[in-house]
């Protein structure tokens, strides 16, 4: 497999960063270098190449600029819903949508065998690229479970910490600043990884994967939902040029780095030995969600809510046919990869 240390394309200039908040809880386990939970954005990256540093602060800019607007329309899952695959979509109601998105979350969970009566229930978990927590609340209420949620976005930790406040959930779920791929928690901590549609943003997968497995205790499941490109053929070394060309666009207007495949993902996997390795494309299960995101847009709500909302959004609102054709050409593969660590370390 090629090297997944993935280029990162270039972002917009760099603003001064907002205020931070990191926010940590009694459940939620600094690990043993506790500065690591504590540090701010821009000083977690001050060891990171330039473009690393300044693709980070795009991400979190745009979930700082762009949350407000889909909170607003969509609620508190900034993810695909999942639909039957011949779905009539033209004729679904928002709250159709929103029930998809919690589909989402329960199809995944089935398909990590996680709904299985004899399946053991998570108490601990990791939501890592949490958004403003519509995940974690959800799973936190459904296994009366303690979670951690981690994201880049201070707007959106604040507000995900606010929603648990009113909710009464603030003793099982708190969300907090940090990067994904340097996890401010320590080994084998948590008995459900859950990362969904956040994998797309990381710039080095191996890490990413790596982290992940590191804070899994041992039996743990680990679920990534994720933006992939088409699995490659034998007889190719990477994807044609008007592909790259299209998933470049993307990566601009949604601070992405160079995308991976789903095969890339379980090689990865397999790679750290982890176990029960299963993947699925369920590219054709969300096939309504983009055009339904962009009909939502071209509302008169819509519409004036993006004008105030910042050029970071406009922009993301541009490319969304772009995620459509992507879709409808075979290029971007909506994928959901799982597997487990195992109860004892492999020899070495
Ligand atoms: C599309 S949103 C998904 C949010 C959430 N998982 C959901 O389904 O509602 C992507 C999330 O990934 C987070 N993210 C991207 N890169 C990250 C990183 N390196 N570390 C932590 N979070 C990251 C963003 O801050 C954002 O919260």
């Amino acid at each position: 497999m090629a090297s997944l240390r993935i280029p990162v394309p270039s972002a917009s200039l760099l603003s001064p960063p907002p205020p931070r908040s990191p926010h940590l809880v009694h459940h939620c386990r600094p690990s043993s270098s506790s500065s690591r939970a504590r540090t701010p954005l821009m000083a977690m990256a001050s060891s990171s190449p330039p473009q690393l540093q300044e693709l980070k602060q795009g991400i979190a800019d745009f979930y700082d600029q762009s949350s407000g607007l889909w909170e607003q329309i969509w609620g508190d899952h900034m993810h695909h819903g999942f639909y039957d695959s011949d779905a009539d979509d033209v004729s679904l109601s928002l709250t159709n949508h929103r029930s998809a998105q919690i589909r989402m979350i329960e199809e995944s969970l089935r398909f990590a065998s996680l709904l299985h009566p004899d399946s053991k229930i998570p108490k601990r978990i990791v939501d890592v690229g949490c958004g403003i927590g519509g995940s974690s609340r959800y799973l936190a209420q459904k296994f009366g479970a303690q979670c951690c949620g981690i994201t880049l976005s201070p707007i959106q930790a604040q507000r995900a910490n606010a929603l648990a406040d009113s909710q009464g959930l603030s003793d099982q779920v708190s969300f907090q600043v940090a990067d994904a791929l340097q996890q401010p928690f320590p080994d084998d901590e948590f008995d459900l990884v859950w990362s969904m549609e956040s994998g797309e943003h990381m710039p080095d997968k191996p890490k990413f994967v790596k982290e992940l497995a590191r804070v899994a205790a041992p039996g743990a499941t680990i679920i990534i939902v994720t933006w992939c490109h088409r699995d490659l053929n034998p007889s190719e070394d990477s994807l044609k040029p008007w592909e790259k060309e299209l998933l470049q666009k993307i990566c601009k207007a949604y601070f992405l780095p160079a995308w991976c495949s789903a095969a890339d993902y379980v090689g990865l996997l397999h790679s750290l030995s982890l176990q029960d390795i299963k993947v699925a494309d369920w590219s054709p299960n969300v096939a309504p969600f983009w055009p339904a995101v962009l009909r939502t847009a071209l509302t008169w709500k819509g519409l004036t809510s993006l004008l105030f909302s910042g050029i970071k959004t406009i922009k993301g609102a541009l490319a969304m046919p772009l995620m459509i054709e992507g879709y409808k050409k075979g290029v971007i593969k909506f994928a959901i990869i799982t597997c487990r660590k195992p109860e004892q370390a492999p020899d070495v």
